[in-house]
């Protein structure tokens, strides 16, 4: 096989310009994936306006990706070719990134899409649920930032677990703060309080929610009426937005013992910091040898978690225009998206 087209990032604080990339040879325990869709996030436009988290250029970006199995590496088994998979790409690795049409995967942190999910729902899946996952339930060893260590909620022993203690997940509405919910429902969690614009408040209590805030009401109210709805001790607190409010509002909330994850670099006032209530900046790539683990324990379950509906998609919009389309969709996302996944087609590349 040739070339293949390619959106690169040519340099830090650059633009995005079309162009060509090597085709890739999958290793041992690796794939190549046909991508037939990719989800853009936060990181993606952050990296253009910020120039943070990679140094080599030209870049090719994207994190999230939903395609079929083109070729097989070494050893690989749980594939056949023309397998319609999810993976989640590693940011800064270009032949594992989702702004191509080819990238390579790994077996392990891969999973078959169920019949009934389209390549579209698959590519809104990856980072948002692996950020939570490891944030929520990574054991600790070589961790990177932090973690709840809570057992995961696919496990037997996680399922359920923590039924009956309640748990806050501030801004549930975006692609991480609805993983966020889902896992927490599975694990138990009740009573499961969010907040998020209210247009979003039905959607966020079918995927498992009890009680939806108004995000936007001042943050000593928000702090009474979730201390009115959660009488036992709060020791799970998600923060899925990172802002100084919301991580300040979620750190007030911990009881003492209690862990706090946030999306964002650590932003809790330092007059407010006490020895027994932890709060940490998670980071979510589970392709790290850190994380790997983990990540294998949830793809190795995460298409049956679909099947069964115990994971549900974001919801899509999709942006026209091939890989160059990737280009405005960013500015659309950088001006704010509610409740929904941009989505982009590689192949569709003219
Ligand atoms: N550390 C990591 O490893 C990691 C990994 C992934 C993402 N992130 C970061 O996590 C953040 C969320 O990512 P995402 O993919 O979930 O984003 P997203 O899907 O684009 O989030 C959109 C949601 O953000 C909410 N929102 C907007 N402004 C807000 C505010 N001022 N306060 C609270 N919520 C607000 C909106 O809620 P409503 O619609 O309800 O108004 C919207 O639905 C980003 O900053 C991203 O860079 C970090």
């Amino acid at each position: 096989m040739s070339d293949q087209k390619a959106l690169y990032l040519t340099e830090k604080h650059g633009a995005f310009v079309l162009g060509t990339a090597p085709m890739y040879k999958p290793g041992p325990g690796e794939i190549l994936i046909r991508i037939e869709s990719t989800g853009l996030n936060p990181a993606d436009w952050a990296i253009q306006t910020y120039g943070m988290l990679i140094e080599k250029y030209p870049a090719i970006l994207g994190i999230d990706i939903a395609g079929t199995v083109e070729e097989l590496g070494e050893g690989v088994t749980r594939y056949k070719k023309g397998d319609r998979i999810l993976t989640k790409g590693t940011i800064g690795k270009y032949e594992r990134t989702a702004f191509q049409q080819y990238a390579l995967g790994y077996e392990d942190t891969s999973a078959k899409i169920p019949e009934g999910l389209s390549f579209d729902q698959a590519a809104t899946i990856p980072l948002g649920l692996c950020t939570a996952a490891v944030a929520l339930y990574h054991d600790g060893v070589n961790v990177i930032g932090g973690t709840c260590g809570l057992t995961p909620a696919w496990e037997d022993e996680g399922r359920g677990k923590y039924e009956g203690r309640p748990v806050v997940v501030l801004s549930g509405a975006g692609s991480v703060g609805q993983a966020a919910i889902q896992l927490l429902k599975l694990s138990g969690f009740n009573p499961l309080i969010t907040t998020a614009s209210l247009s979003n408040a039905e959607y966020l209590k079918q995927l498992g929610a009890t009680h939806v805030l108004d995000r936007k009401l001042p943050s000593e109210e928000l702090y009474k009426e979730i201390r009115k709805i959660a009488s036992k001790p709060l020791t799970t607190v998600f923060d899925a937005a990172g802002f100084p409010e919301t991580q300040n509002l979620g750190y007030d909330l911990l009881a003492s013992g209690g862990t706090m994850a946030a999306v964002r670099p650590d932003a809790v006032n330092p007059d407010k910091k006490v020895d027994d209530k932890k709060s940490f900046f998670m980071y979510a790539d589970v392709t790290l040898p850190q994380n790997r683990k983990l990540g294998a324990s949830l793809f190795g379950k995460l298409t049956e978690l679909l099947e069964t509906g115990d994971l549900k998609p974001n919801h899509v919009e999709v942006a026209p225009g091939g890989l160059e389309g990737i280009i405005p969709a960013l500015e659309k996302l950088k001006n704010g998206v509610s409740c929904v996944k941009l989505v982009a087609h590689p192949q569709e590349s003219t």
